[in-house]
């Protein structure tokens, strides 16, 4: 829209849309942001009218005592004037304070419901978004960008508003005292406005690129400062190139906020050096008329005065103006992440989940694809009745995982539909949907707080009773009376203070609290000392008992136990059947059952002699499972 001669793009490239300008769009939206703070707003504008105003006062003060009350002789009057040179001041200094308050208000809470929108908004966004951004770049979105507005708001939104108002009455002022000097006196504010444009788009595009680096900073501590990161940058010494990384982007990021704080420098200078020419014209020329007669000399130190008013706000805008495109690209990078469509979405008038939820899935001619024309999964079809187990299982990047990710809508199905109790997953509320499913995923997640806080994120208001319940049923009672904190220990950041398999207990005790109707389990595929397996398996017992189970079977005891086994290849169904069945067809799962379940049975046939524990159902290579429904 602007500085058609900046358009090449060379500061910062954007995938989808190429650069941008400050649209009018874009403004509009940005001040239909503060809507909600405009009886603040007015407030302080009405304050910055009156600070405006109360500046004119003293020159005109000083005009009376040059042109009445020295040549009148009159004392008295000379000390009221002086006094009010003192007292107009003052008052400015308060409506200053003013202002400064009602700015902290308006930007701070312009702010805090962005900050809000933005982390609502993220958090209702589907899993595509988050396999597809940096979580740097989110941070860095949510935190820097969001920042960088309350500088702008503050100090610069505020003030350009004040600096407009100055200049405006200021040389009205100037002009209704002598036309002819305020002309020739302003005769370059014109063209310091029109110098500043370029420099304002230049910086936009610079506080753009400035964002993303900022971000991408973000991203490297991000991924490289946490455990796993630095786990995996340690064990293949890598740390030598995420330091060249970083610095790399750290170097990119300083050489551009230099360019940004020297840019429109020269152009300040230039202001700089108008400031001083100012009032050698203005006694010059003001000097000539006074000579002639046509002027008071009042009015030629009046006016040096208001010089001082008229170029002062003069360079600050020109300032301001680059601030305020600054903080425009700010508003744009936080509108772009707003204006991503949550795609997983309740339908309109979506009823919940009719409950009690008894628990039957059924797939019908599913397929899904991540990438348009590549599926991960084509036409499958298959049923879990009410309380049954049913077993995925196939080779690595058959479409297990995202078979479990489309029953509580982590994605949307492609084609086909998926139906719980005959209901269309699609149809119902999407939170009824999730609430009557317990996921236990393949990595075991807990937050960085004690075992008791990770248990009750299932079921906040779960009594005390029904958590060491969970953990007995999970095999979690030793562990916790062996800590020294018991159910307040905390578990560090993911859970790192505890064992791979006490995690995983951990996370089924968390679905048992959560006590839902249909349980999706991807059992790790990490394998685990005999006597952690056995535990592990002695919490899956209780776990799946009377609901609906789907698994991703890597365990023995659960393709046996199971009363469907689906094997998927490729994204497609190739066998459907009892392990029996399976086993004496000869296909596919008779070979992955000879490689990766059989050898498991030597071992659980050895486990026992090791000392296992025996109460509960350790080991159930058949397991005898109450099926309901
Ligand atoms: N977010 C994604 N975007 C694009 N493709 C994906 C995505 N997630 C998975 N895929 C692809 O979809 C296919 C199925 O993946 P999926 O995770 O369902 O396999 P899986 O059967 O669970 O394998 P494993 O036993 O190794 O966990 C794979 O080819 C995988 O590369
Ligand atoms: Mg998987």
């Amino acid at each position: 829209m602007m500085g058609a001669g900046f358009h090449g793009g060379m500061f910062w490239r954007r995938e989808q849309k190429g650069p941008t300008r400050v649209s009018r769009e874009l403004l509009l939206r940005v001040v239909s942001q503060f809507g909600p703070y405009r009886k603040q707003g007015a407030l302080a504008l009405v304050v910055i009218a009156f600070s405006a105003g109360v500046g004119l006062v003293s020159p005109l003060l000083i005009r009376a005592i040059i042109d009445q009350a020295i040549p009148s002789r009159d004392f008295s009057l000379l000390a009221v004037l002086s006094l009010g040179m003192v007292i107009t001041p003052a008052f400015g200094g308060l409506l200053g304070v003013l202002q400064s308050y009602l700015n902290a208000q308006i930007s701070q809470r312009v702010m805090f419901d962005l900050r809000n929108k933005l982390y609502e908004h993220v958090q209702g966004l589907s899993l595509r978004f988050f396999t597809t951004v940096k979580t740097g770049e989110i941070m860095s979105r949510l935190n820097n960008d969001v920042s960088g507005i309350n500088r702008v708001v503050n100090e610069t939104m505020a003030q350009s508003v004040m600096q407009v108002l100055t200049l405006l009455s200021t040389i009205a002022l100037m002009v209704s005292m002598e036309w002819r000097l305020a002309l020739s006196s302003l005769v370059m504010v014109p063209l310091a406005l029109a110098a500043a444009r370029p420099v304002g788009n230049r910086r936009f595009d610079m506080q753009h690129v400035s964002q993303r680096f900022q971000a991408d900073m973000t991203a490297i501590m991000q991924e490289t400062l946490n455990i796993s990161g630095f786990v995996l940058m340690k064990s293949f010494g890598r740390e030598a190139y995420e330091r060249t990384r970083f610095s790399a982007k750290n170097r990119e990021l300083m050489n551009i906020q230099i360019s940004v704080s020297m840019l429109g420098r020269w152009f300040r200078m230039l202001l700089q050096v108008l400031e001083a020419a100012g009032p050698a014209v203005v006694f010059l020329f003001g000097g000539y008329l006074v000579l002639n007669g046509e002027m008071s000399l009042g009015t030629i130190i009046a006016f040096v005065a208001l010089l001082a008013r008229l170029y002062g706000p003069l360079s600050q805008l020109a300032n301001t103006q680059l601030e305020v495109m600054g903080a425009l690209a700010l508003f744009e990078r936080i509108f772009e992440y707003l204006d991503m469509k949550p795609d997983i979405t309740d339908k309109p008038g979506a009823a919940p989940l009719p409950s009690p939820v008894r628990g039957r899935v059924a797939f019908r001619d599913v397929t899904f694809e991540y990438t348009p024309g590549r599926p991960a999964l084509s036409h499958v079809s298959f049923e879990a009745e009410p309380g049954q187990l049913v077993a995925l299982v196939g080779p690595s990047g058959a479409g297990k995982t995202t078979t479990t990710y489309l029953i509580p809508r982590f994605y949307d199905v492609t084609d086909g539909r998926i139906e719980i109790d005959g209901q269309d997953v699609r149809n119902v509320t999407v939170a009824s949907l999730r609430d009557g499913m317990g996921i236990v995923t393949q990595e075991t997640y807990l937050f960085n707080t004690t075992i008791e806080d990770n248990l009750r994120y299932a079921r906040p208001d779960a009594m005390h009773e029904e958590i060491e319940a969970a953990c007995r049923a999970a095999r979690l009672e030793d562990l916790i009376a062996q800590m020294p904190d018991g159910l307040h220990t905390v578990v560090g950041e993911r859970g790192y203070r505890l064992s791979g398999g006490e995690k995983q207990r951990l996370a089924i005790a968390r679905v048992l609290l959560k006590d839902p109707r249909i349980l999706i389990l991807d059992e790790a595929t990490s394998s685990l000392d005999s006597q952690t397996e056995a535990l592990i398996q002695a919490a899956l017992g209780p776990l799946m008992e009377g609901r609906t189970t789907l698994a991703i079977a890597h365990r023995l005891s659960t393709v046996l136990a199971a009363d469907k086994l689906v094997v998927l290849d490729q994204g497609r169904l190739v066998e459907m059947g009892t392990h029996r069945e399976l086993l004496a067809r000869g296909g596919l799962y008779a070979e992955l059952f000879e490689i990766q379940f059989k050898p498991q049975l030597t071992e659980a046939l050895k486990a026992p002699a090791n000392g296992q524990p025996t109460n509960g159902p350790a080991v159930p290579l058949v397991a005898s499972r109450g099926a309901v429904g």
